[in-house]
């Protein structure tokens, strides 16, 4: 073990830690050097055999070659851990973005959408009316008794301790829309054409065909020689634009204290396509459009002639126009925010 012995092996050594091509390769060579079993300690063993200034000399050496194998092997292993870094840090900046989830219309904006742009097309505008009402808005200017049971506690839903600033009259949250109608004819004069689509509230217990909170669209149209072959004309076109034109309708008399006379337009059960289910009441169908003859006493309370002017009105459900559009049975799932069901229009 002479000194240009030792040297030699460093380098061959030095050689072997560069050329390893992983950190396992380089843990492998270290093994073999530096190891239990290792070379080293095999140039260590061989000095028990020698004098004791000879092992002196020769250990300082050995410990020294020890010394600079084990830097060389550190410095390796040092690349080898940050390329692993680098690599586990690094992003392709060419790579496309995530795209962020874009959200959608509510299935009953979209259709609410889509009634309007049918009448807006018939030359009907759209207008709005508060959500809170007067007793005389929402039930006296409609020709509503006040012993009718539309006034029954039960379904109407009372403002508590509020009273309206004019004639101090008792506040409720609207029970249709209906009382629109008379706040546009009041504001507007004839010939009117408009539709009010809209909220509206009801103090009852929820089910698969009944919510508290629903919407409507109410319609007025307010001229002179108007009859029901207009109302009914403009009725069956607006329901053969919106389901196509094999949707089987059919007519029905009805009564509301604000019409005369009152219909009633019904269509075949989509959901089950005539057949009975429980959305129709198993009787295959539906009755989608209440509507009829502005009665005069609303004229008369809006302050409008009806010697002069004759009108039709309607108030259509729009919860369960969609629900028969898109073949749902229950109220319910609108208002539930369940994505399941949103991420399916
Ligand atoms: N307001 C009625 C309701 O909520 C629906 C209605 C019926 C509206 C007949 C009308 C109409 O305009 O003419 O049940």
């Amino acid at each position: 073990m002479i000194k240009t012995d030792l040297k030699l092996f460093k380098k061959e050594a030095e050689k072997e830690i560069n050329s390893a091509q992983s950190l396992k390769e380089l843990n492998e060579i270290f093994k073999r050097y530096l190891g239990e079993k290792g070379e080293i300690r095999k140039f260590f063993r061989l000095l028990k055999g020698l004098s004791g200034k000879e092992r002196k000399e020769k250990g300082r050496l050995l410990n020294e070659l020890k010394k600079e194998i084990e830097r060389k092997f550190a410095q390796k292993k040092k690349i080898f851990q940050v390329a692993k870094k680098t690599l586990e840090e690094w992003f392709d900046i060419t790579a496309p973005g995530e795209r962020p989830a874009l959200g959608h219309l509510h299935p009953l904006t979209l259709v609410r959408r889509k009634i309007e742009g049918i009448f807006q097309m018939m030359g009907f505008s759209v207008v709005e009316g508060p959500e809170i009402e007067t007793e005389w808005y929402n039930f006296d200017a409609l020709n509503i008794p006040k012993d009718h049971p539309a006034r029954d506690l039960v379904d109407t839903l009372w403002l508590k301790n509020q009273k309206s600033k004019i004639k101090n009259q008792k506040l409720l949250l609207r029970t249709h829309t209906s009382p629109v109608q008379i706040h546009f004819m009041e504001k507007n004069q004839p010939p009117l054409r408009t539709i009010a689509p809209g909220r509206v509230f009801r103090h009852e217990a929820t089910d698969a065909s009944h919510e508290h909170t629903f919407y409507q669209v109410e319609g007025l149209l307010v001229d002179k020689n108007v009859s029901l072959a207009n109302l009914k004309g403009i009725l069956e076109f607006f329901m053969k634009r919106f389901f196509g034109e094999n949707v089987m309708l059919c007519w029905q008399p009805s009564y509301f204290p604000f019409v005369e006379p009152g219909l009633e337009l019904l269509m075949r059960c989509s959901v089950c396509s005539g057949n009975g289910c429980s959305t129709c009441n198993n009787s295959g169908w539906l009755e989608v459009i209440p509507c009829g003859m502005v009665h005069p006493n609303v004229l008369k309370n809006s302050g409008l002639n009806p010697k002069f002017w004759k009108g039709f009105a309607f108030g259509m459900g729009l919860d369960r126009l969609v629900m028969m559009k898109y073949k749902i049975n229950d109220v319910r799932l609108f208002y539930s925010g369940d994505l399941r069901f949103l991420n399916q229009f």
